[in-house]
């Protein structure tokens, strides 16, 4: 077998986040860098040795590079064998499922999330572990340090020539590799959790209409196959559903601010009953009803209400979990259902442990994020699925649903406030001043009005392995009731950006239709005023209101 094994100099900024590792195309696309920490993972990960790997991703720009690369150095590392998705596409949830089904050893996810893509925009290579999850902190530390070790790689000589366009079997230098349908998997595993029939004969029944906005991500394809083939909704239903090395130039992240077709259309005269949308990779959800926006924690409350009618959960639903500045909405619902309920920090990673020891079988976050025990991931076309389910019993429409929510648990008015762009030291001085304080706070009178009452930072044992981790965001609690958490954000590429989570629940109908805005104005206030914002930061209002 010809193998070259070139000389490489480490580089020093491999280091994985949760969400792998996350650099621009540029950065990508430097000499051997690529190269570079797929040796380390290669090295790290053992099991791969002789064992399968699944790869393929959200068909950004350098997707094909990077699979060729990763072929021949797998074929030259001792992979067993590579199921690779056609067109290299694959969704995350996808990716899940599939190793989870095949029983693969792990697999390499190619995608920046949510980020943009093309020439100038990002790109990200992510490990996956045998239970379909994200390869754990020890596990990605483990691969950093390989990373500042590598000096050199197992690559074959020539290209690997796997037609990625056609599935089939292939081989390079003797390693097997199957192109497959990244669809069919997860396909088959929803028709195995959702009752078919009756989305069909909600989708079909003339007097029910939906879209689906793929943003030009992966999940196209996904939302084809499931909406318009297997459901019957009718064609076009998908919109911005052929996936682009680019997004088209979009950023495709489910929210109101940057799904800008699929709200406009839900909020025109003729807007459909449902819409959705989910990213790039396909891990993130939005959900909207006809004029009406369904908060992704009050989503996940009202999924945690109806799971165990869904027949993949019928009568095993024990415990639910969110990210701490989640609101509380799914506690009630847990409650009073007899469900166990769990707080996390922020970072799917924390529900893995929960979701294996089968303590949880539903998660979501604030930041649009739903999912099951199917998989290990976030799943955005899931999280519409399990809402279609709901639509198709109920037949009522998306409002009347989450509005019928409200007046049996009450509803937790809630708002996410983002100060983008401050430098790393504001944010850091911002936090560090509010922790310095904490003990002090209880007691604390405020110009705009609410009163601490309690104050803390968040730290989480993790019930299974006892691993403690600390520092996940300053707690507030007021005498109005209402809750507030400071956070720094996890997931920028520099400075820092600051979330005030806004919370408080009103049990009273008649006041449960009072303008978001306007309810949790004093206690924004009020926060700005304890967290010293302005003296801070310089800045006087969010400069992203969610
Ligand atoms: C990613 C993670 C989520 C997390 C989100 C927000 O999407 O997968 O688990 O909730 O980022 O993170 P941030 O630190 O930016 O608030
Ligand atoms: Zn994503």
């Amino acid at each position: 077998m010809a193998i070259i094994e070139e000389v490489s100099s480490p580089f020093e900024d491999q280091r994985p986040g949760t969400s792998g590792l996350r650099k621009t195309v540029e950065q990508f696309s430097q000499p051997r860098y690529l190269e570079n920490f797929i040796q380390a993972v290669l090295d790290t990960c053992t099991e791969l040795q002789g064992g399968t790997l699944i790869l393929g991703g959200d068909g950004r720009y350098y997707t094909e590079t990077a699979i060729d690369t990763i072929l021949r150095m797998a074929a030259a590392n001792g992979v067993g064998r590579v199921l690779v998705g056609r067109d290299g596409l694959f969704s995350t949830p996808a990716v899940s499922a599939t190793i989870r089904r095949r029983g693969a050893a792990g697999g390499l996810l190619l995608t920046a999330s949510h980020n943009p893509g093309g020439p100038d925009g990002d790109f990200g290579v992510k490990y996956n572990i045998a239970n379909g999850g994200p390869a754990p902190e020890p596990v990605t530390e483990a691969i950093y340090a390989r990373s500042l070790e590598v000096h050199g790689y197992h690559i074959t000589q020539e290209h690997a020539e796997v037609d990625l366009s056609r599935e089939g079997a292939a081989e390079v230098e003797g390693m097997p590799v199957e192109v497959i349908d990244p669809v069919a998997d997860y396909r088959a595993l929803m028709a195995e959790l959702f009752d078919f029939e009756a989305l069909r004969d909600l989708l079909g029944s003339g007097s029910f209409s939906m879209v689906f906005d793929a943003m030009h991500g992966v999940t196209g394809p996904y939302a084809k196959a499931l909406l318009e083939e297997d459901l019957g909704a009718p064609r076009g239903t998908v919109i911005n559903g052929e996936p682009k090395p680019d997004f088209a130039g979009c950023q495709p992240d489910p929210n109101p601010t940057h799904a800008r077709d699929l709200m406009e259309r839900m909020f025109r005269h003729d807007a459909p009953d449902f819409g959705a949308a989910s990213d790039g990779d396909g891990d993130r959800n939005m959900i909207l009803g006809r004029h009406f926006f369904v908060n992704p924690s009050d989503s996940l409350a009202v999924i945690a209400d109806h799971l165990d009618a869904i027949p993949g959960y019928r009568g095993r639903v024990s415990g639910v979990a969110r990210s701490m500045p989640t609101s509380r909405a799914v506690d009630r619902v847990a409650e009073a259902r007899g469900y166990e309920c769990f707080e996390t920090p922020t970072g799917w990673k924390f529900f893995g442990n929960l979701l294996d020891a089968d303590r949880v079988q539903l998660c979501g976050e604030e930041s649009f994020g739903t999912s099951s025990d199917h998989v290990r991931e976030k799943d955005g076309l899931w999280a519409v699925l399990a809402w279609l389910s709901i639509l198709a019993a109920s037949r009522e429409s998306v409002e009347a649903v989450v509005r019928g929510h409200w007046s049996r648990y009450g509803r937790d008015f809630y708002s996410r406030h983002d100060y983008e762009g401050l430098t790393r030291d504001q944010g850091e001085r911002l936090m560090a001043h509010l922790r310095d304080r904490l003990a002090g706070l209880a007691g604390t009178p405020t110009g705009a009005g609410p009163r601490v009452t309690e104050a803390d930072e968040f730290s989480y044992t993790d019930p299974i392995d006892g691993h403690t981790t600390t520092g996940q965001g300053v707690r507030l609690w007021f005498d109005n009731g209402a809750r507030a958490v400071l956070r720094l954000s996890g997931t920028g590429t520099d400075g820092a950006t600051l979330r005030i989570y806004l919370e408080t629940w009103e049990a009273e109908p008649l006041r449960q239709n009072d303008e978001c805005r306007d309810v949790l104005r004093d206690v924004a206030e009020a926060v700005r005023e304890v967290a010293e914002v302005k003296a801070i930061t310089g800045r006087r209002e969010p400069s992203l209101v969610v």
